[in-house]
């Protein structure tokens, strides 16, 4: 372990922080890149280098049970052992059940199956500024780009895709709320509502999921519910902590991602007409947005051997906080210009915001796709797009997302 007094404070709790975490990384790039934290009890890492070479060595864990204990591994070991479902999703699993689990799940993320979705995705874009173009009327009144278009859509076209029924959409927006924050460290009174959510939501998947077993119909949780591997299946409590992973993985960091991505465009003008003059700049522009200010800050990984860091050495059974977001900002990855918003930069889709390795982000398709045909949608129907008042930002650690971001816009029909 390195003896060294580190001058760098990170409190992820900081209001200062909440609005802007990237001084704060760049601090610890610089000068601990490898900082313990007192709060978290595990290790902050934030070095470009360091965060691809932990998501890519398979002797990390993604399972809290191999971490040595301290008071943060045994809040969370307590609440496993009286929900023991939440230590089944696949985020939480090592090989060879996380092996096993994925290769049951991954067939309809695939690319071309998700390119299927653009249909509905759109559809339900065009839904959605349709309501918009009736909330800010001709002369553009103010409106809540979050509430109003970048959080209710992918929890809309999600539970589409899934296959239960519309009605159910603001339920699952409230569970999910809920059920997103349980990476965060939380109180117990605050773990009780999360479990409480958490309850509700599975008891409801849990009757879709008898409906589709016995009729299935073309959907995600039908094909999930059938699944099939060599004579494998997913077993019931299993089939059920998966669906909830992929609301609680799904929606809150799609949603983050568009609002603060318009966020980027609204602060940087230029890159917005550039992005108006060139719309086939989109796909691009949203790995920038990904790399530039994208939801996920960590994911957290456990040490099974003793490992390295900058010159750190870290004992095995310790956690690793490994910061994708700053690791996106890294000039030593990204050259000097790490912190300047480019749609147009070339190596953008190297970000690692959807991490890597075993665990890389099966939803990434579905998330690009999404982000994709919401700024299109936005691009060609919303004109005179301008901040109405300061956004804020939620509190949370792992997903960086805005609570509200005020414009003003007219939506063209
Ligand atoms: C902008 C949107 C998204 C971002 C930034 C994102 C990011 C990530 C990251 C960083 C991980 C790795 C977690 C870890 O290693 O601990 C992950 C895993 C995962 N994501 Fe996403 N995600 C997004 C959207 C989605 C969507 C839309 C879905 C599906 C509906 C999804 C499903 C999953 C699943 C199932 C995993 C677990 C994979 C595994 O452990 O093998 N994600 N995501």
């Amino acid at each position: 372990m390195s003896a060294a007094v580190h001058p760098v404070a990170f409190n992820p709790l900081d209001p200062a922080f909440v609005a802007s975490p990237y001084e704060t990384y760049a601090a610890l790039r610089d000068d601990d890149p490898v900082h313990w934290s007192k709060l978290l009890c595990g290790w902050v890492v934030t070095r470009y280098d360091d965060v691809a070479a932990i998501l890519a060595d398979p002797s990390m864990s993604s399972d809290i049970r191999r971490a040595t204990p301290n008071p943060i591994v045994r809040i969370e070991l307590d609440g496993l052992a009286k929900h023991d479902r939440a230590g089944r999703t696949i985020v939480h699993l090592d090989d060879p059940d996380h092996a096993r689990v994925r290769k049951l799940m991954a067939p309809p993320f695939r690319v071309r199956e998700v390119d299927r979705l653009r249909g509905l995705v759109d559809a339900r874009v065009a839904a959605a500024l349709d309501r918009l173009a009736a909330a800010t009327g001709a002369t553009g009144s103010e409106v809540d780009l979050v509430a109003e278009f970048a959080y209710p859509l992918p929890v809309e076209i999600f539970s589409r895709w899934l296959g239960v029924p519309d009605e159910a959409a603001p339920r699952f927006r409230y569970w999910t709320s809920w059920v997103a924050r349980s990476r965060d460290p939380m109180p117990a009174a605050e773990r009780e509502e999360f479990f409480a959510a958490l309850d509700a939501m599975y008891r409801y998947l849990e009757d879709q999921a008898e409906l589709k077993r016995r009729e299935p119909a073309g959907d995600l949780l039908s094909y999930l519910v059938h699944a099939e591997d060599g004579g494998d299946a997913l077993g019931h409590e299993e089939l059920m902590a998966q669906l909830i992973t992929l609301y609680m993985a799904g929606h809150e960091p799609t949603a983050s991602l568009v609002a603060n991505g318009v966020l980027a465009l609204l602060h940087e003008p230029g890159e917005l007409a550039q992005l108006r003059a060139d719309p086939g700049l989109v796909p691009n522009a949203v790995c920038e947005m990904l790399r530039f200010d994208g939801p996920n800050q960590f994911v957290r990984r456990v040490t099974t051997e003793p490992v390295t860091l900058s010159g750190t050495e870290v004992p095995a059974g310790d956690i690793l906080y490994v910061g994708l977001a700053s690791a996106n900002r890294d000039p030593r990855r990204w050259g000097a210009d790490a912190g300047r918003f480019d749609v147009d930069r070339t190596d953008a889709d190297d970000h690692v915001q959807f991490a890597g390795g075993a665990h890389a982000c099966l939803g990434a398709h579905l998330a690009r796709l999404q982000a994709e045909r919401f700024l299109t949608g936005l691009l060609a129907r919303v004109d005179g797009l301008e901040l109405a008042g300061d956004p804020t930002w939620s509190t949370r650690m792992f997903i960086r997302g805005l609570q509200s971001l005020p414009v003003r816009c007219t939506v063209r029909p």
